[in-house]
């Protein structure tokens, strides 16, 4: 398991265990020394075996480099934990805590491939993970070393995907420019629809006044810090003969303004059993903004920036939901 760690000596400590056992990457005392008195300073997360486990089996630390850039400054993983996935889930809480911090790129450095076999291993780790080569600077180690700049775009498609999480926090208390508000929805209209029949239609909210009225009827209370919201319609129109796409529509535009959001840096969750059961909250919220009739109020999304910390919800493993060529 992944944990966050805070306390400073805590750091130096793991750090220390962890490239004490790494040699042959860490070799040079003096700048292993620098590493650790460092990972004090620097958000850290380390890997365990589990909840009760005291000693990490790897860690890595972060580093501002930029307004939109932060370092992967140094990553640790003992030898036996290595292609067991532990580097893999280090590096997906780091790159969530990257994205929900603001940033825009991630870059690391390493001794270009070609030189020694435990670096042509990390290399190969870091490509695996998405970063791309950006440059190498000969000397700006020794010639011995040359460094290989890679960096990552968080906001890529598939990373903002990855880092994508229902958010059921707090908000900040500070309005969402009308801009992005646009900007979010046009990304839900530009999902694709059945036959292109388009039968999802958006009602954005940022009036206080009209938001607490929302709020007022979604019972239990969820969203009621949110500084902005959209709210999906939907039609049921058929696309052909008797097929309604309509679900898959609405279902689309949402994954894009969920997508879209986080992008822009705002958090949200997708609400819809919560207001379409039998106290049906949905068609309270269709009087209060004035639907008409034939549209049905499907979801409403908070957008806003998150006050409180979220983490991934755990998911079945990749290998349980996905086979290649077959089930079996
Ligand atoms: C069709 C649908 C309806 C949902 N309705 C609710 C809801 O009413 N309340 C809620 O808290 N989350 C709701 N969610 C969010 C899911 O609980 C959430 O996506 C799931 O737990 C996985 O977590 P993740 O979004 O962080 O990956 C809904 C999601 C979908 C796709």
């Amino acid at each position: 398991m992944i944990r966050f760690i805070e306390d400073k000596e805590t750091k130096k400590r793991i750090t220390r265990s962890i490239l004490e056992a790494l040699t042959e990457w860490f070799e040079v005392e003096e700048s292993r020394e620098s590493y650790i008195e460092e990972s004090a300073e620097l958000p850290m997360f380390a890997s365990f075996e589990d909840k009760t486990s005291t000693d990490a089996n790897g860690f890595l630390c972060l580093k501002r480099t930029g307004d939109a850039t932060v370092e992967l400054a140094v990553m640790g993983v003992l030898k036996e934990c290595h292609r067991t996935g532990v580097g893999r889930r280090l590096f997906a809480a780091a790159k969530d805590y990257a994205v929900q911090q603001g940033y825009t790129f991630m870059q690391v450095k390493t001794v270009k491939t070609g030189m020694y076999s435990d670096y042509d291993i990390t290399n190969a780790f870091y490509r695996s993970l998405g970063f791309r080569e950006l440059e190498v600077f000969p000397l700006l180690w020794d010639e011995a070393n040359p460094c290989q700049i890679y960096i990552m775009n968080l906001k890529s498609a598939v990373n903002v995907i990855s880092t994508r999480h229902s958010y059921r926090g707090a908000f900040v208390e500070e309005p969402v420019p009308e801009e992005d508000l646009k900007i979010i929805a046009s990304a839900g209209l530009n999902a694709p629809s059945g036959c292109n029949k388009q039968t999802t239609d958006l009602i954005v909210v940022n009036d206080p006044e009209v938001l607490s009225k929302i709020k007022a009827v979604l019972d239990p209370p969820v969203a009621q810090t949110a500084p902005a919201m959209i709210i999906v319609l939907t039609q049921r129109i058929n696309a052909y003969r008797d097929r309604c796409f309509a679900v898959q529509d609405y279902s689309a535009a949402i994954q894009n303004m969920l997508l879209a959001i986080v992008e822009l840096g705002y958090q949200s969750c997708w609400y819809e059993g919560h207001i379409t059961d039998e106290d049906r909250i949905c068609d309270k919220i269709g009087e209060i903004l004035n639907v008409p009739a034939g549209f049905d109020v499907v979801c409403i999304l908070p957008v806003g920036k998150a006050a409180q910390d979220f983490h991934a919800p755990s998911k079945k493993k990749f290998s349980e939901r996905v086979k290649f060529n077959g089930w079996s």
